[in-house]
């Protein structure tokens, strides 16, 4: 399957420890041999997400997904999986020689990237010391950020001469259709030119830290200049804005530490508080925030402190925002700044204190709406008191905490000058007039908190289905958590008796391990397929009961018994009719099958 050695992949296992690598991204709470959290890859408040250390495979109860620590450095870095086994390889001191260096996409891909390095550095160099870069030292220095902080965000300076990369770039080797597919060279009359000219560069980053874009920002706006303040690259292969953050990779350790982080809009707004002693900012690349964007950062943080623009624009982007981050499963707050500041201009004009201040008192999403809405409406009229309470009510209903959601009733009933009871029904008929009318924040959280605690899923509630396809599943939950019953069930049950096809590898695995003490882990299962690994992670997160000799021989009755009927069903009608017709005679071997399933479903009945 993979082209990296066997050896090299259960060295790395055995000395990676999956609560460690894993504990990175998710807090996680030891509970006995396993450990749980909040699962990363989709919304939730109270934890589905499985650590089992000792196997290192992870599963959550609440999404499903699940496997091991390779696959989830793949899922929550976007690796694949030589990259994912290259990563955990260096970590442990263990070189990984994959032989994938003549993949063509691949190798297009990393050209790409060093392409992209190149240009960070040349413009960079330029910034801290070419004479032509001197109005952008100027023009820094004005704007407060030191020369340690444009080097740490690796900012750098793209020249007016209109080819000063394409021709640096073509010394060093390459070709123009290179610099045009990594978006920083394009065509222009035939010619090929910088995309940046005469412009402040601000590299942005993937997850890994490598550049993959950049913006450029002009440093005069000349009046009636068609040019744009901003120019960033355009999409490319390895860049797509709606998933990138800007700073998330310069702030990441920051932001897993903390567990929140402060989203703002503009680069150097990043910059600017990150250099004043803030360092969890990011910044959505010059669009609206997106869905992809907030659960990128749900991997990091918990919640979620707003730094929009206090006027028209930064306004609706904060409610849109609210309702992407909270769909995302994180908690948020909005710092609240006078019209027409930002926090760059904060710390420029008050200080990095007073940018401090608005962080500490930023306020939940009801206080938030509370405030911006008795704005909003006419507070002295009963219809704007009654819009108000319908743009309110909605947020005070998704409250989970039942004393604060009784404080706002009592104090906007005080505040509107009506009874809390009519208040209570009016919310209740409008948080379900939102999720029927189709709003997908309301109908998202009630879906997630509907329903028992998914996050122990014991195994009486599968074996209460009684259905036998439960019984396979049953019998390799048991298998995996309690092995001194492999040797019992070796004697009774051949893998192919499963009738689903996929856990017949699993059950193969389990059987042929049985004189090994040690629990199962993902080396022995390595050859499985990623579809198989997902089972194999559910099903050993599941708790298992202890059982007698009696139930296990229930359960391999069923089983037998599963996987026999549905071809006794399939015969049984032929064979009649084939009677009839004179197709089938008593010495057909159809019908001597017939007999022979007959007899073992027989034996498997009630014994
Ligand atoms: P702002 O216009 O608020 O600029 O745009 P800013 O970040 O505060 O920058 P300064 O303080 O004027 O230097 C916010 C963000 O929107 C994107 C950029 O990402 C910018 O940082 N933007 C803005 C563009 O992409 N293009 C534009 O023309 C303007
Ligand atoms: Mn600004």
């Amino acid at each position: 399957m993979s082209k990296i050695p066997a050896e090299t992949l259960d060295a790395i296992s055995a000395r990676i420890d999956a609560t460690d690598v894993i504990g990175r991204y998710v807090q996680l709470k030891r509970r006995g041999r396993k450990a749980t959290g909040l699962c990363p890859f989709h919304g939730e408040r109270t934890p589905s997400f499985t650590v089992d250390q000792e196997k290192g495979l992870w599963y959550c109860f609440g999404c499903g997904e699940g496997g091991s620590v390779f696959s989830f450095l793949m899922k929550i870095e976007g690796l694949n999986f030589p990259q994912a086994v290259q990563r955990l390889g260096e970590e442990v001191g263990i070189e990984v020689v994959a032989d994938d260096a003549d993949d063509p996409e691949k190798l297009r891909r990393d050209k790409l990237r060093e392409l992209l390095e190149r240009s960070t550095q040349y413009y960079a160099e330029l910034l801290h010391r070419s004479p032509l870069a001197e109005s952008a030292r100027t023009y820094l220095k004005a704007r407060g950020i030191a020369s340690a902080t444009a080097q740490k965000f690796r900012l750098g300076w793209a020249p007016e001469s209109g080819d000063a990369l394409a021709r640096k770039l073509k010394e060093a080797g390459y070709q123009a259709e290179d610099g045009m597919d990594a978006g920083v060279l394009r065509e222009r009359y035939g010619k090929t030119t910088d995309l940046l000219r005469g412009r402040l560069v601000f590299p942005i980053t993937n997850g890994q830290g490598k550049v993959v874009a950049f913006g450029g920002r002009l440093i005069e706006v000349v009046d009636g200049s068609k040019a744009p303040k901003y120019l960033n690259s355009p999409e490319t292969e390895l860049y797509q804005k709606r998933e990138h953050l800007y700073g998330l990779s310069f702030h990441r350790p920051e932001i897993s530490r903390a567990n929140e982080a402060m989203v703002m809009e503009g680069y150097l707004d990043v910059i600017a508080v990150s250099q004043a002693g803030f360092p969890t900012a990011v910044a959505s690349l010059g669009t609206a925030l997106t869905e992809e964007q907030c659960r990128l950062l749900s991997r990091y943080a918990r919640k979620v402190h707003l730094f929009y623009d206090a006027d028209r624009a930064g306004i609706s982007a904060t409610e849109k925002a609210i309702e992407l981050f909270e769909n995302a499963g994180l908690l948020v707050h909005i710092g609240v700044m006078e019209p027409g500041q930002d926090p760059d201009s904060v710390i420029q004009e008050e200080g990095p204190e007073a940018f401090g201040r608005i962080k500490d008192s930023t306020v939940g999403v009801v206080e938030y709406l509370i405030d911006r809405k008795s704005q909003e409406f006419d507070m002295t009229s009963r219809i704007g008191k009654a819009d108000f309470a319908a743009a309110v009510l909605p947020a005070v209903a998704k409250v989970k905490d039942g004393a604060s959601r009784s404080h706002y009733i009592r104090s906007l009933a005080t505040r509107l000058g009506v009874g809390e009871n009519s208040l209570q029904a009016q919310m209740q008929s409008g948080g379900r007039a939102r999720v029927t009318s189709g709003q997908n924040s309301s109908r998202a959280r009630l879906s997630s908190d509907a329903g028992p605690n998914r996050s122990i899923q014991s195994i009486s509630r599968v074996s209460s289905a009684r259905s036998s396809v439960y019984a396979e599943e049953r019998l390799l939950i048991l298998l995996l958590r309690r092995p001194e019953w492999v040797e019992f069930v070796a004697e009774r049950l051949d893998p192919t008796e499963l009738s689903r096809a996929e856990l017949r590898p699993l059950l193969e695995v389990l059987l042929r391990f049985r004189s090994n003490e040690k629990p199962l882990t993902w080396t022995d299962l390595r050859d499985l397929d990623p579809g198989q690994e997902v089972v194999w992670a559910r099903l050993s997160a599941t708790e298992a009961p202890e059982s007698t000799n009696e139930d296990m021989e229930t359960l391999i009755r069923d089983i037998k018994r599963n996987g026999l009927e549905p071809r006794y069903e399939e015969i049984r009608r032929q064979v009649l009719e084939g009677f009839e017709t004179g197709e089938v005679g008593p010495e057909s071997s159809l019908y001597k099958e017939y007999l022979d399933l007959q007899q073992r479903l027989k034996g498997t009945k009630n014994e």
